[in-house]
C-alpha cells in the first residue's frame, strides 16, 4: 500500500493571479459523461480557478458512445471536443491524461491503453472488476511510473478536508493505538424491487454491488485513516431482490427506468464484514443500498486508547474529536467545524463557516493529481492501493461464500 498522501502536502497556498502562459497546459480526456462525468468535470472546471496550481488543466475531449448525446454532454459540461470511441480519445495529442469515468468491465481495457499510450490515468472505483485485472493495471501502471507517467484511483472520499483532518490528527498519534474502526456506508436506492436492472447490479458490468460500489470505498477510506491496511475479515453478503425488471434507454448515477421483460440480479445487496488491521485494531463495515431513509451516509468512528474521532458525510464540515486524557468532569465527543483556512485544503476556500460540498472532494482530487504531475511525485491513492482494495473485496466474497469463513488477505 502506497504512503497516505499526508494533508499538509495538500495544502499549496492560495490561489495567486498569475497569467495563463506560465502555467503549461495539461489537456484532459474524459471517457463516460453522466454521474461521475459530472463531477468529475465540474473538479477540472473549477480547480484552476481555486487553487493555484503548476499546470493549467484544459477540457480538452470527452468520449461517449451515441454522438448526439456526447456533443450535448461536451456542450453541458464544458469540454472542447467529443469523441465516440475512446481508442480515438486516448491517442489525442491535446489530451495528456486520461479520467475514467466508465462502469467497472471497461476500466482495465481504457486504463491499460492509455498508459501504453503515455497518457496520465485518473480511474474511478473500484480500480477494476477482478484482481485479475487490477494487478495487470497496477504493473502497468508501475512501469508507466519509470517513464514519467502518473495513475491514480478516484477514492474522493479521502479529499474531503475532514477526513483529510482525521487522517492527520491519527498520525499525529493524537488517538494513540486503535482498537476499534466502524465504518458504515448506507444507500436506499434499491429499496423498491421495481427498480431495473442496471450495470449496478450485473456482475458481468460492475464486478460486485453494494460491495465494490459502496464497500470499496469504506475499506479505501478506513485503511486511509488508520495508516494499514486490513489483513483478513470475515464476511456475509445477500441479494435481497434477485429479479428485477429490464432497463429502458440510457441510464445515469442512480436513475433509470424500465422496460418489459425481466433479469436476474448476480450481484450483492447489502455486506456486511469484520476485519482486522496488522497492529491490533478491529474494524466493522456495512455497505447496503438497502438503509431506508438513508441516501448516502457514509460514517466512520475510530476509537484509541488516547481518545475518539468520528465522521458522517452527511455533515461533512465537521469532525467529532473525544480527548480521554481531559479530566472525566468535561471530557465528551466535541465538534470540530472543518472550515479554517489552515484545516486541509480550505486555504483556498470560503471564511471560516461557509461550508463546502460533496463536490468539492473532487476538486481536491484534480489539484492533488495535477501538483503530482507538475511535480513529478507519485499521487495517492494508487493503482498498487486500489489493487490493495480489490484484493480485500475479493477475500469479502470469498469469506461470505464459505458462511463468513475468516480469510487473510494476500499482500
Ligand atoms: N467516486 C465516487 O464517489 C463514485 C460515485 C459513483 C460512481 N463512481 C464510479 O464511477 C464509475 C462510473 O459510475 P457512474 O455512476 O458515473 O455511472 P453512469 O452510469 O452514471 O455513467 C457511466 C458513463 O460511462 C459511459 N460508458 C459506458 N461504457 C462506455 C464505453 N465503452 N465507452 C465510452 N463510454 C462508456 C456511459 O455512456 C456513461 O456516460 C464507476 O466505476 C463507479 O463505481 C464513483
Amino acid at each position: 500500500m502506497g504512503q497516505p498522501q499526508q494533508p499538509d502536502e495538500a495544502e499549496a497556498g492560495a490561489a495567486v493571479e498569475k497569467p495563463d502562459g506560465a502555467r503549461p497546459p495539461l489537456g484532459i480526456g474524459m471517457v463516460g459523461y453522466a454521474f461521475m462525468g459530472a463531477a468529475h468535470s465540474q473538479g477540472w472546471r473549477t480547480v484552476g480557478r481555486v487553487f493555484d496550481l503548476p499546470r493549467r488543466p484544459v477540457l480538452a475531449a470527452v468520449c461517449g458512445r451515441d454522438g448526439q448525446a456526447v456533443r450535448a454532454a461536451a456542450d453541458r459540461l464544458g469540454w472542447a471536443a467529443a469523441e465516440t470511441d475512446w481508442r480515438a480519445l486516448i491517442t489525442r495529442d491535446d489530451v495528456d491524461l486520461v479520467d475514467i469515468c466508465t462502469p467497472g468491465d471497461s476500466h482495465a481495457e481504457i486504463a491499460l491503453a492509455a498508459l501504453a499510450a503515455g497518457k496520465h490515468v485518473l480511474c474511478e472505483k473500484p480500480l477494476a472488476n477482478t484482481v485479475e485485472e487490477a494487478e495487470a493495471m497496477t504493473e502497468a501502471a508501475e512501469a508507466a511510473a519509470a517513464r514519467g507517467q502518473v495513475a491514480m484511483v478516484g477514492f474522493n472520499y479521502r479529499r474531503v478536508p475532514a477526513t483529510s483532518l482525521a487522517r492527520k490528527m491519527v498520525a499525529e498519534g493524537r488517538l494513540g493505538a486503535l482498537r476499534h474502526v466502524r465504518v458504515t456506508y448506507l444507500q436506499d436506492w434499491l429499496v423498491d424491487p421495481q427498480f431495473p436492472l442496471t450495470w449496478r447490479l450485473r456482475k458481468e458490468t460492475a464486478g460486485s454491488g453494494a460491495l465494490g460500489d459502496l464497500g470499496a470505498h469504506i475499506v479505501d477510506l478506513a485503511q486511509y485513516l488508520v495508516g494499514e491496511p486490513v489483513v483478513g475479515v470475515s464476511a456475509l453478503t445477500e441479494t435481497f431482490v434477485r429479479d428485477r425488471p429490464l432497463p429502458g434507454g440510457p441510464t445515469s448515477g442512480l436513475s433509470a427506468v424500465s422496460a418489459n421483460g425481466v433479469g436476474q440480479v448476480t450481484v450483492d445487496d447489502a455486506a456486511v464484514f469484520t476485519g482486522r488491521f496488522a497492529s491490533g485494531a478491529l474494524a466493522s463495515f456495512e455497505a447496503t443500498r438497502y438503509a431506508t431513509g438513508r441516501k448516502n451516509v457514509l460514517r466512520i468512528e475510530l476509537n484509541g486508547e488516547h481518545g475518539s474521532l468520528a465522521f458522517d458525510l452527511e455533515r461533512l464540515n465537521e469532525l467529532e474529536y473525544h480527548d480521554h486524557r481531559e479530566p472525566g468532569t468535561h471530557a465528551g465527543f466535541r465538534r470540530i467545524l472543518v472550515t479554517e483556512p489552515d484545516h486541509p485544503y480550505l486555504e483556498a476556500w470560503w471564511p471560516p463557516g461557509h461550508g463546502l460540498g460533496y463536490e468539492h472532494s473532487f476538486v481536491h482530487q484534480a489539484r492533488d493529481l495535477v501538483t503530482a504531475i507538475a511535480e513529478g511525485s507519485a499521487p495517492v491513492p494508487s493503482f498498487a492501493d486500489g489493487l490493495q482494495v480489490q484484493r480485500v473485496l475479493a477475500a469479502v466474497e470469498e469469506s461470505a461464500a464459505k458462511n463468513s469463513v475468516y480469510t487473510p488477505i494476500p499482500s
